[in-house]
């Protein structure tokens, strides 16, 4: 079994359960500074929410003075005038009230979009920062269902919530008062056994929880399952993988109804659960009410009155019963989005990070250890020196480390021990921006955007003049392609470049790189995926990129690492030999005279059969 160090459990998402789902009050402090810009409209709109709630009562409260004045009373100018009065009255206050619950949805959505906004952008902003570590770990799809679909889903219910609880607890007092003022002793009855009625929804958060945690994992892989039949769709069809991609995806989504199935079986009977309790306070009501008006404690008006309160106050009790469920739901979801947002796998800047503007003299590894997995090396005691000007071609067997070491560089991972140092400081004193502004890296197959040849050039430096740009694609020879394309610089190439060959998709990711105009060039293996014939084009791209330059180059091609000033061997993570092509063919029995005889030489032999 693989180990793993505590640090990286932390980083995968599926491991994480929203843990702090209980703690309400350090999650509401928490989520309050994401309150707080719109707090001012969020009072206003629980204000509104206020006389909203309270316009049920007066209807409910309207019909005893119509009973006892109107209907009970004998004829009287006084009961022809309230005989009008209190059905305008009626009308009146459900214009008053129209108006009110109009502005508060628009209030409560343009609050609750706002503080949506805000935890997503938050949380984009996070997942921004984190290191390449964490996409190593995290398949797209459970990064896109954590990111995306927590946020959206924390913050998006929770003022409606809060709202349904204002509205509908403030309309609750109303109507209980208006209860009371009917009978109290019959108020006492209905209101005790109507508040037992919320306990079946407030028993559901664990499960809530639980299924939550489960149903975003299922998420995750269907989403991962859509990202794979996108990307992959060529291996799916070439390989007859339709039906294995379509089993997954049936496994995943019966999964998902299952559980969604085992939530709503509790879900759903604390419904008539609810209320099947609050029927028995109606029996008790009516039994009571009954026996009251008998012995001439009530009205049959106050006893019209208190039922028509009575049947109005199971609404706002069962969406209080809703709404506590809901929150619970907000509760799990905000947890997870914190849990988010403490993910510790920055790679941070120090407080006085320095800036650094180019280089002077030279990069130096010294004994540099690096692990991706805890207690299995990958770099081991690794030191080399880099001075300016030089070109340093790194070669070694598949899997030695050549990828990992050069990715050091530009700190896409942090080394355990040792120091890798650009003119004499260590580069995790540097400010990380300024050092990835003096390298420039292409990588065997580089991320092309969605958008124009030209945006992706110009991502290299957004600032750069049309002179630089028409330089580099002359340098990249990009120019010899252009033409075949529908709008030349301006052609959109679709996601990931697809619409692009490889040679043209290498040529537009070096005009990228070297409209930089770096100090320090980066090349991977760049020239590795592509045919003989625009290898050699890229290979004379690639040559004008690194003319000048401080370069690393990982290569295969025996004349790129013929023309490098040094060679590195690495092996198994240890630089095993350092010298010139020449140097180290003198080596009996060398790494590098292996390799040769093994790659190169049937290169060279090839070329000189071709040409
Ligand atoms: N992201 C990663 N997570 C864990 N192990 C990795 C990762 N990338 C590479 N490795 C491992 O590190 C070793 C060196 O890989 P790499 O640097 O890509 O070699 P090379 O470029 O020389 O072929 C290999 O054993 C590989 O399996
Ligand atoms: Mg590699």
């Amino acid at each position: 079994m693989e180990v793993r160090n505590t640090q990286e459990d932390k980083l995968v998402l599926k491991q994480t359960q929203a843990a702090s789902s209980f703690k309400y009050k350090y999650l509401l402090t928490r989520f309050f500074p994401f309150l707080k810009p719109f707090l001012g409209r969020a009072i206003l709109n629980f204000c509104i929410s206020i006389p909203a709630g309270l316009l049920d009562a007066v209807t409910a409260f309207a019909i005893q003075p119509y009973m006892d004045r109107v209907i009970n009373a004998p004829p009287s100018e006084q009961r022809d005038l309230y005989a009008i009065l209190i059905p305008f009255a009626i009308i009146t206050f459900a214009v008053v009230q129209g108006i009110v619950k109009y502005l508060n949805v628009y209030l409560t959505n343009w609050t609750m979009k706002k503080v949506t906004n805000y935890v997503q952008k938050k949380a984009y902003a996070k997942l921004l920062t984190l290191n390449t570590r964490f996409y190593d770990v995290n398949s797209s799809g459970t990064i896109i269902a954590r990111f995306f679909t927590d946020p959206l889903m924390s913050a998006s219910t929770i003022l409606d919530q809060i709202k349904t609880i204002l509205t509908t607890g403030i309309g609750s007092i109303a109507l209980i008062c208006v209860l009371l003022y009917n009978s109290w002793k019959l108020a006492l009855v209905g209101v005790v056994v109507m508040s037992l009625a919320i306990i079946p929804a407030a028993m559901l958060r664990k499960r809530i929880l639980k299924t939550s945690n489960a149903q975003l994992v299922v998420t995750g892989d269907m989403s991962t399952n859509y990202f794979e039949t996108c990307g992959g769709n060529k291996t799916i069809t070439a390989y007859n993988l339709k039906d294995r991609q379509y089993n997954t995806f049936d496994t995943q989504i019966e999964e998902m109804f299952d559980l969604h199935m085992s939530l709503t079986k509790r879900v759903a009977i604390a419904s008539p659960l609810m209320f099947f309790i609050a029927s028995i306070g109606f029996a008790a009501v009516l039994w009571f009410g009954n026996h009251l008006i008998l012995t001439g404690d009530m009205s049959i008006g106050k006893f019209a009155s208190f039922l028509a309160a009575l049947i109005m106050l199971y609404k706002p009790m069962k969406n209080l019963g809703d709404a506590l469920t809901a929150i619970q739901q907000f509760f799990v979801s905000l947890s997870r989005v914190f849990e988010l947002f403490d993910l510790d796998s920055e790679i941070k800047d120090k407080e006085n990070a320095l800036k650094i503007e180019g280089l002077k003299d030279n990069i130096s590894f010294e004994h540099v250890d690096f692990e991706y997995i805890k207690d299995v090396p990958v770099i081991k005691d690794f030191s080399l020196s880099v001075s300016k000007g030089e070109t340093m071609a790194v070669v070694g067997n598949s899997g030695g480390g050549k990828t990992t070491l050069v990715n050091l560089i530009p700190r896409f991972y942090d080394i355990k021990s040792g120091s890798i140092k650009i003119d004499g400081t260590d580069i995790r004193d540097l400010n990380q921006n300024s050092l990835r502004s003096i390298m420039s890296i292409v990588f065997q197959d580089n991320f092309i955007f969605a958008g124009t040849i030209r945006e992706n050039i110009l991502m290299g430096k957004q600032d750069a003049s049309e002179e630089e740009l028409q330089t580099v694609i002359k340098s990249a020879h990009i120019d010899e392609f252009l033409p075949s394309l529908p709008e030349g610089l301006n052609t959109i190439v679709g996601e990931r470049g697809t619409s692009l060959s490889g040679g043209q998709r290498q040529r537009v990711a070096i005009a990228r790189a070297m409209i930089r105009n770096t100090d320090i060039v980066i090349l991977d293996e760049a020239t590795s995926a592509l045919d003989n014939e625009s290898e050699a084009i890229v290979q004379s791209a690639l040559d004008n990129l690194m003319k000048d330059k401080t370069v690393f180059v990982i290569a295969h091609r025996l004349s790129t690492i013929k023309n490098a000033n040094r060679i590195a061997v690495i092996n198994e993570g240890r630089l095993v030999e350092l010298g010139t092509h020449d140097e180290l063919m003198t080596i009996e029995n060398g790494e590098y005279k292996h390799l040769y005889e093994m790659q190169f030489k049937q290169q060279e032999t090839l070329s000189t059969n071709t040409h």
